[in-house]
Order: structure tokens, then C-alpha cells, then sequence
């Protein structure tokens, strides 16, 4: 099994968005694809259409019991198409950061997906990680556990600069975990046609050089829509140029496996000793740079709880569809 953690402490960089959509044009490749919702916020699950109310067990219940959980058989995992399975979470996996967490005197506390993840790594081909946009506990466990960081580069204004920052910082935190973790660069949101885009875009590539891979993300409303329709771009809009850049990705990762970038370091759970504790305290800072993404349209759902009472929110909601559906 291949694990991919996508992670920036920046927010709204486009993590969810390419762990969901790279996860769901693996698995429609009829490739087992494992998606872990390692962030609070609990977007992968909203993003495949499973309302929050609905997770009762979660990948934080599954790390603070450990890798003998049984919740690995029964109750954590939810298959929301052929071949991709996700592990979601619930607002309680905040906890695991906040001091006397759940798991703050384990001494394997970074460890526990890893460990995790060795148990489930036969049943899965791909194991791709959303990570919160903040450096703390969850991050660790995730550098932790995967073989490799794709890191979301945002083609905005100011985003370079924010840009190195954010490489060199995961770097710095693989480095100081001994993990010999391939670092990759894949710009997001790229805007075909603006100048500053394209701008950023030959930037990006001198600056991160040959860590940056050889496809992007170009921003799409498209994935916008799929995100307030709870469904992957598989689903949504299967012949859409989104689904296009994700294969893209997708094509490239396959065709370059890790094995051949990885040059030294210690592989995912067999170190025994938690030297990273100092580590751990100077960089678990509170979260910075955090943003609220766009109000999901997923209100959809919970709107229609209310449908019966209220016909005209079912004619509007009708509505709102098929003007998202004739813009695409
Ligand atoms: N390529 C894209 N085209 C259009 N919209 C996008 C694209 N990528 C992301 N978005 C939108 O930008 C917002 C932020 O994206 P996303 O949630 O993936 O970022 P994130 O890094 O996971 O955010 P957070 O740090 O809050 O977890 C969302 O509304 C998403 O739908
Ligand atoms: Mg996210």
C-alpha cells in the first residue's frame, strides 16, 4: 500500500479537494484506495455525501484504541463508490491536539496510524491522507505513516512566498521524524487564463525544481458544485477537464513509484522510541493561517430534511440544481 499524506498548514490550499478527488480516480481505476480523514473539520466525509450526523465511529476512535481496534472489521469504514473506502472522522478528533488529549501520555501517540495503517496496508492499494492545516499531532501522524507528502501549492497573489515556507516547514518536520518522505509540489487552482497564475505557476517550478510534479490542478467551478453536491468528480461530472487533471495526477503518481525517490530513513512503524516529544512541544503552536472555505452547498442535505414543511426550499433547491448542472 501506497500512502500519500496531502498536507499545508495553509488553508484552504486544496487539500481536500486532491485527496478526494486523487483518491476516487484511483479507486475508479479499480484500484483499492483507502481516504483517511485525518482533519476535524471532516470535509472528505461532506465531499462524498456522508452528512456528519451520520458518522457515529471515527479514525480518531480507531487511533486512541489502538491497532488491535476491531472498529477496523466493523463500523469505521465506509464505501462510497467501487474500490474507495474512507476512514472519516468526527469533530472529536480535535481533541487529539487540544493538551491532555486522549493519547497526550502515550509515548507511541504519533504513531497510532502508522500503526493502523500496517494492519489495513493488505486490503488497500493506495491509502491517501487529508490533513488539517495546522502542524500538530495529527500531521505527525500522518508524516508518520505515509511515504509521501503532496503538498498543494495555492497559484494565488503572495501564494509563493507562503509557498517555500510551507515545503520547507513539512520538510523540516519529515526531516526531524527521520522519515525519508518524497516531497512533492502540485500547484492548485490555477487559472488557465490569468497571467499572475501562469506567473506563479514558472515560479513555483524554479523554486521547488524537480519536486514539483509535472501536473496541476486548474481551478474549476466544477469541483466547487461536486463539493456542495457531496459527490466525487467521478460521479459529478466523469468527462469534465477536472476529472481530466486528476487523472493526470493520478497517471503520473503510478507511473512514478516512490520506491525509486526514497533514498534513506526509517520506514512507517519500526521505530520503537519517540524521540520527536521536544519536537512535538515546539511545533504543536496553536493554528495560524486558517480559513473558512466557502459554505458547502452539502446544506442541501440538511435542508432537506425540512422539504415537507416547506415547498418552496424543495423548488429552490430544484432550482439551484439545474442551474449548477447547465453551468457546468
Ligand atoms: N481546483 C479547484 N477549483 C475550484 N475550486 C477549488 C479547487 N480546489 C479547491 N477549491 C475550492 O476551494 C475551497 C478550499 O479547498 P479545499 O477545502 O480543498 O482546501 P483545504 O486545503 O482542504 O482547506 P482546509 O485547509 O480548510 O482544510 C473549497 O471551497 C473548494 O471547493
Ligand atoms: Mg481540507
Amino acid at each position: 500500500m501506497r500512502v500519500i499524506a496531502v498536507v499545508n498548514q495553509k488553508g484552504g490550499s486544496g487539500k481536500t479537494t486532491t485527496a478526494v478527488h486523487l483518491a476516487a480516480v484511483l479507486a475508479a481505476r479499480k484500484q483499492r484506495t483507502l481516504l483517511v480523514d485525518l482533519d476535524p473539520q471532516g470535509h472528505c466525509g461532506l465531499a462524498l455525501g456522508i452528512a456528519p450526523a451520520r458518522i457515529e465511529k471515527g479514525i480518531e476512535d480507531a487511533m486512541q484504541q489502538g491497532s488491535g481496534t476491531a472498529l477496523l472489521d466493523d463500523g469505521l469504514f465506509w464505501e462510497p463508490a467501487a474500490n474507495l473506502v474512507l476512514a472519516p472522522c468526527t469533530i472529536r478528533l480535535a481533541a487529539f491536539e487540544a493538551p491532555g488529549g486522549p493519547l497526550a501520555e502515550a509515548h507511541d501517540r504519533d504513531r497510532r496510524l502508522s500503526a493502523i495503517l500496517d494492519r489495513v496496508a493488505p486490503r488497500f492499494e493506495w491509502c491517501i491522507i487529508d490533513c488539517p492545516p495546522h502542524i500538530g499531532l495529527l500531521v505527525f501522524n500522518a508524516l508518520r505513516a505515509c511515504d509521501e507528502a503532496l503538498i498543494p501549492i495555492e497559484t494565488g497573489y503572495f501564494a509563493l512566498r507562503a509557498a517555500e515556507r510551507q515545503v520547507a516547514t513539512i520538510r523540516a518536520v519529515a526531516d526531524r521524524l527521520q522519515r525519508a518522505i518524497a516531497i512533492r509540489v502540485l500547484p492548485t487552482l490555477v487559472r488557465k487564463d490569468s497571467p499572475s497564475s501562469q506567473h506563479i505557476l514558472t515560479a513555483i517550478d524554479r523554486t521547488f525544481g524537480n519536486t514539483v510534479i509535472p501536473a496541476m490542478i486548474r481551478e474549476h467551478d466544477v469541483l466547487r458544485e461536486a463539493a456542495g453536491f457531496g459527490q466525487a468528480i467521478t460521479e459529478y461530472a466523469p468527462t469534465s477537464e477536472a476529472r481530466r487533471d486528476f487523472e493526470w495526477l493520478a497517471e503520473w503518481l503510478i507511473t512514478n513509484p516512490v520506491e525509486a525517490q526514497r533514498s534513506e530513513g526509517v520506514s512507517a512503524g519500526t521505530d520503537r522510541t519517540n524521540p520527536d516529544a521536544p519536537l512535538m512541544a515546539k511545533l504543536a503552536a496553536p493554528r495560524t493561517n486558517t480559513r473558512t472555505v466557502d459554505p458547502p452547498l452539502i446544506e442541501v442535505e440538511t435542508l432537506s430534511v425540512n422539504q415537507a414543511q416547506s415547498p418552496t426550499a424543495e423548488n429552490r433547491l430544484a432550482e439551484l440544481a439545474e442551474r449548477l448542472r447547465a453551468a457546468r
